[in-house]
């Protein structure tokens, strides 16, 4: 079954605390929390003040996915607020394989995370130091958009590397999941599936994770 990280982004942030308190209720084992700094990506989020806050708030996983440039600025400062997985973008790194080692250093697992016009073969010499990927199957910036479907065709060409090679790395595919197309994604191979607007703009949230979960 795959792991479901509802994105709360999608929240409602006047109610942040019950939303939590959902997700802790839910089959969801990842909270996702997109933080963007309107310099890589077209738009602005929130950042470690509040993940600091929903930290106090759940025991699951915190899988922070930073879409900011220069994130060794702010590795640290992440883990302080509770971040136990911190995914950067490999579009930013100029040394990845350098911010990889300060994320592990300072205690948290590192994802690395793809646009999708990013190919797969770029992974090739630094998969074996991760974690996970985060295969974005939208252009990264705002929730609510449409799965990009050439995704799929990564998600196989990331499983086939991973598998190849003997990894135990995460296939995490966010942007667009829904209730339709979760099967196919996780039939390519992906193991987690971040759902924000399908989560939260559902009538029955709980169930709509229990739903995702069940796919396969
Ligand atoms: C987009 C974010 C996603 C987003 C997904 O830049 O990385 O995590 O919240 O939202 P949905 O599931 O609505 O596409
Ligand atoms: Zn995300």
């Amino acid at each position: 079954m795959p792991i479901i990280a509802p994105s709360l982004l999608a929240a409602d942030f006047l109610h942040l605390g019950d939303q939590c308190k959902m997700l802790n209720e839910s089959e969801a084992e990842w909270f996702h929390l997109d933080v963007m700094d309107g310099r890589f990506v077209p738009n602005i989020s929130f950042g470690l003040p509040v993940i600091e806050q929903i930290r106090q708030a759940t025991t699951k996983v915190c899988d922070v996915h930073l879409m900011i440039v220069e994130p060794e600025k702010y590795a640290e400062a992440f883990r302080n607020a509770g971040a136990d997985i911190l995914t950067v973008h490999i579009e930013v790194c100029q040394h990845l394989h350098r911010n990889i080692e300060q994320i592990k250093s300072l205690g948290m697992k590192a994802g690395v995370a793809v646009n999708p016009h990013t190919p797969i073969s770029f992974l090739g010499d630094i998969i074996q130091d991760i974690h996970l990927v985060n295969l974005m199957s939208v252009n990264p910036g705002f929730g609510g958009q449409k799965f990009i479907d050439y995704t799929i065709e990564k998600i196989k060409q990331l499983r086939k590397m991973i598998n190849e090679r003997g990894l135990n790395v995460l296939i995490e595919i966010d942007g667009g999941v829904t209730l339709e197309n979760a099967g196919v994604i996780v039939e390519a191979g992906a193991d987690v599936l971040i759902a924000g607007s399908t989560v939260f703009k559902s009538e029955d949230p709980i169930a709509t994770i229990a739903q995702l979960r069940a796919v396969s």
